[in-house]
């Protein structure tokens, strides 16, 4: 079957959207994870889609002869969600990166699935809207990859994740067949009209069917934001000020924590911050209008104050940049805590009730120190979602032994927190495991769902269901 593989997909779709040498197939075999790392999974045969017509030609081509099929975007996710762990066909949709229309009217864009999300913005931004999800890896990460995980971001806070900002989707089924969600036709931005079925594919992670458009809701940008940047020598202090906040009233668009070690790794990465050793740094942002922003960011100044060694806000441009770089460094950053290492992506997207948020760190650093590994983290404090960067020498066997304990272990700690195993990047294959354990009786009825749309399970087998 294999063998005839290729011949077949080029009689689909066009020749050279079929890749199926070795040399081509091995960048099919990671994203970001660092399962992929160590176990890079090539598949038998790669598709770059280029229309609905050519994912539903393969799909039913697929679905009539029980091949699995994987779809992908950009790889920019760390849970080996797009990546064939049962072999058969990858079916990439990142070449699909047309805008196809922006409703200025009706306040909606029209997308393929391919579209980098830091396009979207760009393109959005003479039009006076945007797409409020604001994910860390906007430079590489797609609408359509974004919608398939429901991605957060920093900005989930205030205006919720990625599919309270999706109002409706084409969607390829397992069989080829194609449905539109969200009534077909429609521009309305609301809807009661029966289930809600595009909140079931958002986040389904390619395993329910292949997102081909997306309808995505747009709002005003907000003429103006304020940047409150505070420092904590006591992780709990910074904990109980998230919670001052929002007792206060406000309601930030973004709440980010980076901890001690991140704080290290900013300032060797950019050494004129200068940031003081402190436990933790919080950054606070607020947007609205000129007057409400000041007026947040000086009330969150007061609340913070009691709490914190060094509290500043700013809503001019510069400096606003300047308080925000350390954490939009800071991914990058942590590798230089320990040269030669390696950020390894796993056990990387916990999120715990924002009460426990100054527990769960300490608990981390117990188990870095348990396991000899470090671990910086850092994350979107506002609603829970952290972000440990273990850093591992991947030549090591035993580190990576360790590693794989350490990752288990963070998963463990945030279901005994009362949190979840991923807050926002998605199950993929490395977190099904877990999955039994976080939903209980619910996951049957998650199975009942898949088999009812995927009978054969062709579509991205290996994810979210363990075995
Ligand atoms: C971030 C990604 C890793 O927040 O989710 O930077
Ligand atoms: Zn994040």
């Amino acid at each position: 079957m294999i063998a005839t593989l290729a011949s077949d997909l080029r009689a689909l779709v066009k020749d050279g959207q079929v890749l199926d040498s070795p040399s081509e197939l091995c960048v099919f075999a990671y994203d970001a994870s660092f399962m992929t790392q160590l176990e890079p999974r090539v598949p038998d045969a790669a598709v770059v889609a280029r229309s609905t017509a050519d994912v539903s030609n393969v799909l039913r081509y697929a679905h009539e002869r029980g091949i699995p099929v994987t779809p992908r975007g950009a790889a920019s996710g760390q849970a080996a969600g797009s990546v064939a762990v049962q072999g058969g066909i990858v079916l990439s949709v990142h070449a699909m990166d047309h805008i196809l229309e922006v409703d200025v009217a009706n306040m909606q864009a029209f997308c393929e699935p391919g579209v980098v999300h830091a396009r979207l913005l760009e393109e959005l931004r003479p039009t006076g809207l945007t797409f409020p999800p604001d994910p860390g890896s906007t430079r590489m990460a797609t609408v359509g990859g974004l919608a398939s995980t429901n991605a957060h971001g920093m900005r989930a806070v205030k205006y919720g994740p990625t599919g309270a900002w999706v109002l409706g989707l084409e969607v390829v089924l397992p069989n080829g067949d194609v449905i539109e969600t969200g009534s077909v036709a429609s521009r309305a931005k609301q809807s009661s009209a029966g289930l809600e079925l595009t909140k079931l594919f958002v986040g389904s992670e390619g395993t329910l069917g292949v997102f081909t458009k997306l309808r995505l809701k747009l709002m005003p940008i907000p003429p103006a934001r304020a940047i409150v940047m505070a420092l904590f020598d006591v992780l709990e202090n910074a904990g109980q000020a998230v919670q001052a906040v929002f007792a206060a009233g406000i309601s930030p668009s973004a709440i980010e924590i980076v901890d001690q070690r991140c704080i290290q790794a900013i300032n060797l990465y950019r050494p004129l911050l200068g940031l003081p050793e402190a436990e933790a740094m919080l950054l606070f942002e607020v947007d609205g209008n000129p007057p409400g922003c000041r007026w947040d960011a000086e009330k969150i100044v007061e609340v913070v104050t009691p709490l914190s060694t060094r509290v500043e806000w700013s809503d001019e441009p510069k400096r606003m940049t300047a308080l925000w770089e350390g954490r939009s460094v800071v991914g990058a950053a942590v590798g230089l805590l320990r040269p030669g290492s390696n950020r390894a992506y796993c056990g990387e997207d916990i999120c715990v009730p924002v009460a426990r948020i100054p527990e769960c760190l300490r608990a981390l650093q117990d188990i870095s120190t348990k396991y000899g590994i470090p671990i910086a983290t850092y994350g979107h404090i506002g609603g829970g979602d952290l972000h440990p960067g273990h850093l591992i020498d991947a030549r090591d066997p035993d580190e990576i032994a360790r590693l794989l304990r350490v990752a288990d272990e963070v998963h463990e700690l945030a279901l005994r927190l009362g949190g979840t195993t991923t807050g926002e990047h998605g199950v993929g294959a490395v977190r099904a495991p877990f999955m039994a354990r976080e939903h209980g009786p619910a996951l049957e009825t998650m199975r009942a769902i898949k088999a009812a749309l995927d009978p054969k399970c062709i579509l991205n087998p290996g994810k979210i269901f363990p075995a």
